[in-house]
């Protein structure tokens, strides 16, 4: 059988640097594991742009079709700033999104016990959290039409639309459910029924896939505003949470700051199953390009590692692989290895980029 193939697009700023930890740690797994991929990498954002002229060519989406997952990095950068906006580095990513119309963004919130202190909240609170946020990616209010900016009797007004059909909800909600097995087998739906005819559908439906189909998963409905509340209040009551667009764009931001640093956050996108069963996939830290730290070798490569986790998990079926690299990264930091972004206030000397991916290997083996 063909090995599993991921395209590795390391884009702009620290995307390459925190990606060149990500490859070391792919190749430990085919030398020591026999668990090899086929790698290819490719140009996507400023470095595609530099190149191309656009921030994804056509062959590079062509490919992003055909892999089984992809990795990337992070793009953008004051360079390329002054660029009109259909070129603009982030145009890439939306493409790739887009066109492999992946609908269910996951966001974990999980707390390394070792880093419980850089919370904003309580340490009890937060010590042990592991949650899933599926935020629906590709419809709802950034996307419905009417919209715009229009006048009436000599008055601006602006407007955008919520607009959900059922299968859009269906689909996204599926995926939750598929998420909850895996997991601590429990579902929040988080939508505002009380005020939004959206909302009203969007429970039914979400209801009805439950019944229907994941019968065996405990289910719930909550406003998202109190969604809000509970999460800071006691995050640890929930599992995996399942919103529409906009709603989880505020609750996964909110989520994801429960557990400290940017450079500690991944993310998955994912689409319908291709032939092979696998979902499409594209696997990214939740930071940008970082250009005030670009090319010195400070950047944290840990939510890059966490997101390639993520794809052993999530398109690999390598569940316990997974765990094993996170209890890796658990290791590292409770040895008290630090990249800058990860230094309390009572200081130490950090580690690089690359030693940090040196130390998390050292801990695998
Ligand atoms: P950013 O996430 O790049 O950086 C925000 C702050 O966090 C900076 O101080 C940075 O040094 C720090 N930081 C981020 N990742 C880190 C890491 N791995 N290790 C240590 N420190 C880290 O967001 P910002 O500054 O708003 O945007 C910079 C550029 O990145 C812009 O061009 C923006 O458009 C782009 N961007 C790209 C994203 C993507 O590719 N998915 C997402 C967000 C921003
Ligand atoms: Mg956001």
């Amino acid at each position: 059988m063909a090995n599993p193939s991921i395209l590795i697009l390391p884009g702009d700023g620290i995307g390459p640097e925190v990606m060149a930890e990500v490859k070391k740690i792919i190749s430990w797994y085919g030398d020591k594991r026999e668990l090899a991929f086929d790698v290819s990498e490719d140009l996507v954002g400023g470095a595609a742009y530099d190149v191309h002229g656009v921030p994804l060519a056509d062959e590079t989406m062509a490919k992003a079709q055909e892999v089984d997952a992809v990795l990337l990095g992070a793009v953008g950068g004051p360079k390329y700033d002054v660029l009109d906006f259909s070129v603009k580095p982030e145009r890439g990513l939306l493409r790739l999104r887009k066109e492999m119309d992946l609908f269910a963004n996951l966001r974990p919130a999980q707390c390394f016990d070792a880093l419980a202190d850089f919370s904003s909240l309580k340490k009890d609170v937060v010590a042990g959290l592991d949650i899933m946020i599926v935020r629906e990616l590709t419809s709802g209010v950034y996307f419905g039409t009417p919209r715009g900016i229009f006048e009436e009797n000599g008055e601006r007004y602006g407007v955008n639309t919520q607009r959900y059909t059922e299968s859009e909800i269906e689909r996204v909600a599926r995926s939750a459910f598929e998420l909850a097995k895996r997991r601590g087998n429990k579902v929040c739906s988080m939508e505002k029924a009380n005020v939004m005819e959206s909302g009203i559908l969007w429970r039914e439906v979400v209801q009805r896939v439950h019944d229907e189909e994941y019968p065996e998963v405990e289910l719930s409905h909550m406003y998202a505003d109190n969604g809000a509340m509970q999460l800071v209040r006691w995050p640890k009551q929930f599992d995996v949470i399942v919103t529409d667009n906009l709603f989880g764009d505020i609750l996964s931001d909110c989520a994801a700051m429960l557990t400290g640093s940017l450079g500690m956050l991944p993310s998955a996108s994912l689409g319908a199953p291709m032939e092979n069963g696998r979902p499409k996939a594209m696997y990214e830290p939740v930071h940008g390009s970082a250009p005030d730290i670009a090319g010195q070798g400070k950047a944290n490569p840990i939510a890059c590692i966490l997101s390639f986790a993520m794809a052993l998990r999530y398109s690999f079926d390598q569940g316990d692989e997974a765990t094993r690299l996170e209890q890796a990264i658990e290791k590292v930091l409770a040895d008290g290895v630090r990249t800058a972004d990860l230094m309390g206030p009572e200081g130490g000397t950090p580690v690089s980029t690359a030693e940090m991916g040196d130390k998390i290997i050292a801990a695998l083996d």
